[in-house]
């Protein structure tokens, strides 16, 4: 990697890599060697040159999940398709008013992107602040589940993993199976923390420490927010100040979370399990943190019902293909599964639009737009707190959620869809053009 004002040369290569986890060797796929993947970091105004090689043996591309880049051309281009031995050179373009904040960045080869990021093959991305917080220690936590067999390959997911997404028995923390973090009593730290699960609800706990939330993906909060639970969503991230409580040592976890069933009788269940994730450990003679404690960033732009200049409604829907159950089931968005070749949505370029999106079936389903951040409004006919933008939003099981979008800045093509990603892969997804 190397760095002249503005302009970042990068590599990124993709391959089958061994690695030791929980004391046994394993084969998963990695970006340069590891798992996860280095973190980029970048920074407003930043060119980037990003030549990425394919050393997987079966067709790939690279998705910056979440950076407002165009996705048109060589930049975040989710139909460009790399084949087995390929290279292909990615730039991209940050404004030089880029939200800064947690991104990160996975495979989106239509058919096979759950099995690529469930194999190993995610990273963070970092936009830096123009003047970066003030505090003691920086982390990146990049969760994401996993499972093997007994040859410690990656285990392949059944019909039934597929349609409930499918979950790892392993749930990582940078790759690793309960790391320790240790730190300083009083140290104020900034986490920043991805949620890389294929298809995994992480509701995290850190008990005994305090958390304040600064906001979800590239959102900010008016005020950090003091939280006690942090509920992610697959693809979610969050920006996160904890404050190291002195003598207290503790585990971050996850908690169960029910994200419903295949609906029929008998049908199999989503019941996600609970883990431990990481301990962390506060050694050490106490002080106080020399960093102050972070107050309002900049206002967040608020889309308000008054400026909204068109309404849609999406509805997301399982049914079954006939044959009952066992022969699949189709994932919809408007009645119909991804087809490459067809325009689903049609924004103007300038537009404010307010979307209502429906969920039909008998499962959560957290809806994702590239490009083009939401803004969360309400959920299930509740009103949401303040500004709350997002990328990735949730849609209850027989709920719906309203969402305002403004479509300036970048125009282009690209997608949306469940980021439950084996329903991607299932069809979950359209096409939107501005
Ligand atoms: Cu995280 Cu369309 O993806
Ligand atoms: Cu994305
Ligand atoms: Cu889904």
């Amino acid at each position: 990697r190397s760095s002249t004002a503005g302009r970042l040369d990068l590599e990124l290569s993709a391959a089958v890599t061994s690695m030791t986890i929980d004391g046994r060797r394993v084969r998963v796929l990695g970006f340069e060697g590891a798992m996860p993947g280095p973190t980029l970091r970048v920074r407003p105004g930043d060119r980037i040159a990003l030549r990425f090689r394919n050393g997987l043996g079966v067709t790939t591309n690279l998705h910056t999940h979440g950076l407002e880049v165009s996705p048109e051309g060589n930049s975040d281009n989710v139909f460009v398709m790399i084949p087995a031995g390929g290279t292909f050179d990615y730039a991209y373009e940050l404004g030089d008013d880029h939200p800064p904040g947690v991104f990160w960045y996975h495979p989106h080869h239509h058919g096979t992107t759950a099995e690529q990021l469930f194999a190993g093959l995610y990273g963070a991305i970092i936009v830096e602040e123009a003047d970066p917080l003030p505090v003691d220690r920086e982390r990146v936590l990049a969760i994401a589940d996993i499972s093997f067999d007994a040859n410690g390959d990656v285990a392949t997911a059944t019909r039934f993993d597929r349609m409930l997404g499918r979950e790892g028995d392993l749930v990582l923390v940078n790759g690793q199976a309960l790391p320790t973090m240790v730190a300083a009593p009083g140290e104020r730290e900034r986490w920043r923390i991805v949620n890389a699960c294929t298809s995994r609800y992480l509701r995290l706990r850190l008990d005994g420490h305090r958390m304040r939330l600064l906001g979800i993906d590239a959102g900010r909060y008016a005020e950090p927010r003091d939280v006690d639970e942090l509920v992610l969503l697959p693809g979610n991230r969050a920006d996160v100040i904890v404050e190291a409580v002195p003598g207290e040592t503790a585990v971050l976890r996850t908690l169960p979370f029910d994200r419903g069933s295949m609906g029929a009788m008998g049908a199999p269940r989503s019941a996600t399990t609970g883990a431990d994730l990481a301990r962390f450990v506060v050694r050490g003679d106490a002080a106080a943190s020399a960093a102050p404690s972070p107050a309002t960033t900049a206002a967040p732009r608020d889309l308000r019902e008054e400026e909204v200049t068109a309404r849609r409604t999406l509805t997301l829907a399982m049914g079954g293909m006939g044959g009952g159950m066992g022969q699949g089931m189709a994932f919809t968005i408007d009645g119909r599964t991804f087809a490459e070749g067809r325009i689903d949505l049609e924004p103007a370029a300038g537009a404010i639009e307010e979307w209502t999106i429906v969920n039909t079936s008998t499962m959560d389903h957290p809806f994702h737009l590239h490009v083009w951040p939401m803004q969360l409004v309400e959920v299930d006919g509740a009103p949401v707190d303040g500004v709350d933008r997002r990328d990735v939003v949730p849609v209850p099981a027989g709920g719906r959620v309203v969402v305002r979008i403004a479509f300036e800045g970048i125009t282009g093509r690209t997608v949306y869809h469940c980021h439950i990603l084996d329903h991607e892969d299932l069809g979950m997804m359209g096409v939107i053009r501005v």
